[in-house]
């Protein structure tokens, strides 16, 4: 079988195994999103499949379902182990430490799971050594001796991606130990002339070495049986039957040392291949849960789910690139281990940003952590909310499209309905009339309601999107042609104006609670405005003769220079990426002299936003930055114009000393100090606060 990932643009169409969601049966689902590498950070690209997921969860929630949305770091494998060596510290350092920043990136975009663990955990280990040993017991291991490249300096064996070399068929120079990129030649890395490490330099040299396989091609019938029974995508199915076609090879699912990784029981200096372990990372997650206090208290056990003949249903939400490991390779182990197997694997496509590939260079690789200093998450969910579909199609962030859209269908439809009604109902007491003013254009809202459902729970989420949108239409529409605000003048028509009113404050409500799975935190102060719960457990009934609290502000509009910001300031931190690290204390400068706890402690550092940068005429160095400490407003003249352009920094937040004695300087008086490090120059970087951070916070 061939290992490739299906590649960008495979034409894969969606599943039609359309179910209609009831709300009468209350399923139990667990759900998983792919397991984020921890060796590097969330970005725009991962956040498809994570939003995607966590919509359909809260979707499922909403309906009353038991849905549990477990995820992990995966943290095991030979790039995670050189990278932690490239950083200097232990690979449990570097995955505690991607685990905290996974975390709060996932926090910020309102990606809530049920639990987030990691696959270095004693639970994946004992579950990991089960299931292998179910498959040992079932004659599904075999060994053998394998020659492969060594790096004889590094004193490990390479992966094809750790050798380059010229290619033998064009001799384009600078090629990957396994296809070149020039010609699109496959070979194996002894053919490549002149073949080198990338960790080294050395030449690989060739070794043996035994390694374990799982006899996958005894699995051939199961799994032409499986992969068409309903549990993939038509056109997953179609690509994977390529694959079984040409038939399958045994998987090799042992490294050597050295490896972080789990040891293979009874075999010294063998590990399990991270690509085994990675997906019994989510049983292994989810036992984590069931075993928490939480899940004790739901009386929840991990084998009453992964049972063969559990009735639970599990879901897996991956990218195109990684079907082959869920819906080949998973499928045959858990069938061989007596496990169940998923009910559904859900793929989607990449996102391309401008209809490119995400790119450095242009400022559209763009890390979760910068999008949240300049965007709101919501506008975000809801822009991948309008695009994905059930298919594999990649899905394009057009960043004007982006700030338009969600301008005109959030602020300009969805908010404009309850701001330009709330008022009328305000000045009549703000109590809403009993009855609905025009009961057809009601009942649409509530029969649409099934509409809506069944297209979350298709992962038509566009279509979804496209049918609220047409019901915020006609609400706009309706309370245009009875235009409240020129019958509120003719004298003896309130009972109408609050009727009227009434009816388009209902059918916010209506729209809110579809648009909940989307855009929690806006669903949220849309309760508050509303006074109640929003629930969509049973079709939505009319609410009358009860009182709303005053309107609030749902949304901003977005900005186009904000978005301008976010794409500089990721092309600012590409170019700070391909610099050498910034000097530190232990980078040459010399550690001041010490001071005592009592002298530090007097140092007020606070969380401030940059809410003006400007130029400052005369001076070479210097920029003016108005700073918001949470309601007071500070200037401060900062030397850091070499490396920033004033329009980066509106908008951000960072970190000042907020207690510093105000200095007049020549071009005015500086009222305190931000915090950046760096050699100079290019390379001088503002401090950056964990998101969730907000202006006035004390730094301790
Ligand atoms: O491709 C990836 O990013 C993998 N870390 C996904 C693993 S998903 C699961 F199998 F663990
Ligand atoms: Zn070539």
């Amino acid at each position: 079988m061939s290992t490739d990932r299906i590649p960008t643009g495979s034409k894969i169409s969606i599943d039609n195994t359309y179910q209609q969601a009831t709300m009468t049966e209350q399923r139990n689902i667990l759900v998983t999103s792919a397991l984020p590498y921890a060796n590097g950070s969330i970005h725009l690209g991962h956040l498809v499949e994570y939003i995607q997921t966590d919509i359909w969860v809260r979707f499922q929630k909403a309906r009353g379902h038991n849905c549990i949305y477990v995820c992990a770091d995966d943290a095991h494998g030979t790039a995670i182990m050189l990278k932690a060596q490239q950083l200097g510290h232990s690979p449990e350092q570097q995955i505690a430490a991607v685990k905290r920043e996974h975390e709060e990136d996932f926090a910020g975009f309102l990606v809530q799971f049920d639990n987030f663990h990691s696959t270095h955990s004693e639970e994946n280990r004992e579950l990991s050594e089960m299931i292998y040993a179910r498959l040992q017991a079932q004659g599904k291991i075999a060994s053998r001796t394998i020659t492969q490249a060594y790096d004889p300096e590094k004193q490990l064996f390479l992966a094809d991606r750790y050798i380059k070399g010229t290619c033998p068929r064009c001799k384009a120079e600078d090629q990957y130990g396994d296809n070149c990129e020039v010609c699109g030649a496959t070979y194996a890395p002894t053919e490549l002339i002149e073949p080198r490490s990338v960790l080294s330099g050395a030449t690989p040299v060739a070794r043996d070495s035994e390694h374990f396989f799982f006899k996958l091609p005894e699995f051939e019938d199961f799994l032409k049986h499986w992969t068409r029974a309903g549990h993939l995508q038509e056109e997953v199915a179609n690509k994977l039957a390529e694959w079984l076609d040409s038939g399958l090879q045994q998987w090799d699912i042992s490294r050597d040392a050295p490896y972080f990784g789990f040891e293979i029981p009874g075999q010294p200096g063998k590990f399990f291949y991270v690509w085994l372990d990675a997906p019994i990372g989510y049983i292994a997650s989810f036992k984590n849960y069931c075993e928490s206090q939480r899940g004790r208290e739901l009386g929840l056990d991990w084998r009453s789910y992964w049972d063969a003949d559990s009735s639970a249903e599990v879901y897996h939400f991956i990218g195109k690139d990684i079907v082959n490991f869920h819906a080949l390779f998973w499928p045959a182990i858990l069938h061989c281990a007596g496990l169940r197997t998923p009910s559904k694997v859900c793929v989607h496509g990449f996102l391309t940003v401008n209809g490119k590939k995400m790119s450095k260079s242009r400022g559209t690789f763009i890390n979760a952590r910068t999008y949240l200093q300049y965007l709101d998450p919501e506008w975000l969910r809801y822009y991948f909310a309008a695009k994905l579909t059930a298919g594999v199609d990649d899905l394009d962030l057009n960043l004007e499209d982006f700030v338009q859209r969600v301008n005109a269908d959030l602020v300009g439809k969805v908010v404009n309905i309850a701001s330009r009604s709330a008022r009328f109902i305000a000045k009549q007491g703000g109590v809403l009339a009993a009855e609905p003013a025009d009961p057809a254009l009601w009942q649409r809202f509530v029969e649409r309601g099934e509409l809506i459902a069944g297209y979350y729970e298709s992962r038509d989420f566009s279509k979804a999107m496209r049918e609220i949108m047409s019901l915020a239409d006609a609400a706009n529409e309706y309370i245009a042609a009875q235009a409240p605000w020129t019958l509120a003048k003719q004298p003896g028509s309130e009972q109408r104006v609050l009727a009227v009113c009434s009816l388009a404050i209902n059918m916010f409500r209506a729209l809110m609670t579809y648009l909940q799975p989307v855009l929690p935190a806006m669903a949220a102060k849309a309760e508050a405005f509303l006074g109640e719960t929003l629930s969509w457990r049973a079709p939505l009934s009319y609410r009358g003769e009860v009182a709303i609290n005053p309107f609030k502000p749902l949304m901003t509009r977005i900005e186009k220079d904000r978005v301008e910001a976010m794409v500089a300031a990721s092309k600012a931190e590409t170019a700070a990426a391909d610099q050498p690290p910034p000097g530190g204390p232990l980078a040459g400068e010399p550690i001041a002299a010490e001071i005592g706890f009592d002298d530090f402690a007097k140092i007020d550092l606070r969380i401030v936003k940059i809410i003006k940068a400007e130029h400052v005429e005369g001076a070479d160095k210097l920029l003016k930055l108005t700073l918001d400490l949470g309601g007071d407003t500070r200037s401060v003249f900062s030397g850091i114009k070499s490396a920033y352009e004033p329009e980066q920094l509106q908008g951000r937040l960072t970190v000042m000393v907020a207690n510093l004695k105000p200095r007049k300087m020549k071009f005015g008086v500086s009222e305190g100090m931000v915090l950046a490090a760096g050699p100079g120059g290019k390379d001088i970087y503002l401090l950056d606060p964990h998101p969730g951070a907000e202006p006035g916070m004390k730094v301790t």
